[in-house]
């Protein structure tokens, strides 16, 4: 289930930190700036602002961002699905551990790798934005390895939408990694929760990975295209599109 900031915010590494400019400790100037562009600022403003210990996906406002700040949904240059094709489901795998942080950049600690922006919308099977939505992700660092056991759970987050159903996340390339005899491709595990209820749990993966052909998992639907800017950072865009819950 997902929990509210249990091992740190965005404000990390600061012990006083309690201002809104500390919280964009993790967040290099080029983020900043993509997201302030994106309209997605106020995300990473918000994240993990409420200190009260709530879920949030229990359907706390305050967690899912400030209309004031987060711009209009027309923002966000999302590739996922015009129609609302609902997005496949893809195995979990054997490295989910629950519980992740609250937070939108997981870059935090000085590994080498490519920065990766990834924005887009938590939608209905409608269309409709899912401003309450949370979606959790888990992915491993650049070297190709998670983070399975250290307090910081590296490479590991969640976060709400925003009142128009926007998320944004910035962090490193995932490297890929051996699993028996063969690579996996670079992806991202993740999960979406409304309402405090699993909705969905998928992997997304990257255009034009060499092991994309040998991976069994691998969708083309769940593929993440991406820009390269003038720094190198990689910057994709994907919609989530949940089932209708059951019942
Ligand atoms: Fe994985």
């Amino acid at each position: 289930m997902p929990v509210n900031c249990p091992h740190g915010s965005a404000s990390d590494g600061d012990a006083h930190g309690s201002g809104r400019g500390t919280q964009l400790r993790g967040i290099t100037r080029r983020a900043v700036t993509a997201l302030g562009s994106l309209g997605l600022l106020g995300l990473f403003l918000n994240s993990c602002s409420d200190e009260d210990g709530q879920d949030p996906a229990a359907g706390d406002d305050d967690t899912a961002g400030d209309d004031d700040t987060t711009g209009d949904d027309d923002s966000a240059s999302s590739t996922g699905p015009e129609d609302c094709d609902e997005t496949q489901s893809n195995p979990e795998g054997p490295f989910y551990a629950g519980n992740s942080p609250v937070r939108n950049h997981l870059n935090l600690y000085g590994d080498t790798g490519t920065e990766l922006l990834v924005t887009g919308r938590i939608l209905d099977a409608d269309c409709a934005p899912l401003p309450l939505a949370v979606l959790e992700i888990w992915h491993a660092d650049p070297a190709g390895e998670y983070d399975n056991s250290s307090p910081e759970m590296r490479y590991r987050a969640q976060m709400a939408a925003d009142a128009n159903g926007n998320y944004g996340f910035q962090t490193l390339v995932p490297g890929a990694y051996l699993d028996g005899s063969q690579y996996r491709p670079a992806h991202i595990h993740a999960k979406l929760w409304v309402g405090g209820v699993e909705r969905l749990t998928t992997q997304l993966y990257f255009r034009d990975d060499p092991y994309n052909s040998i991976d069994g998992a691998v969708s083309d639907a769940l593929m993440l295209d991406y820009s390269i800017d003038g720094s190198g950072a990689w910057n994709a865009g994907f919609d989530f599109v949940l089932p209708q819950a059951n019942g």
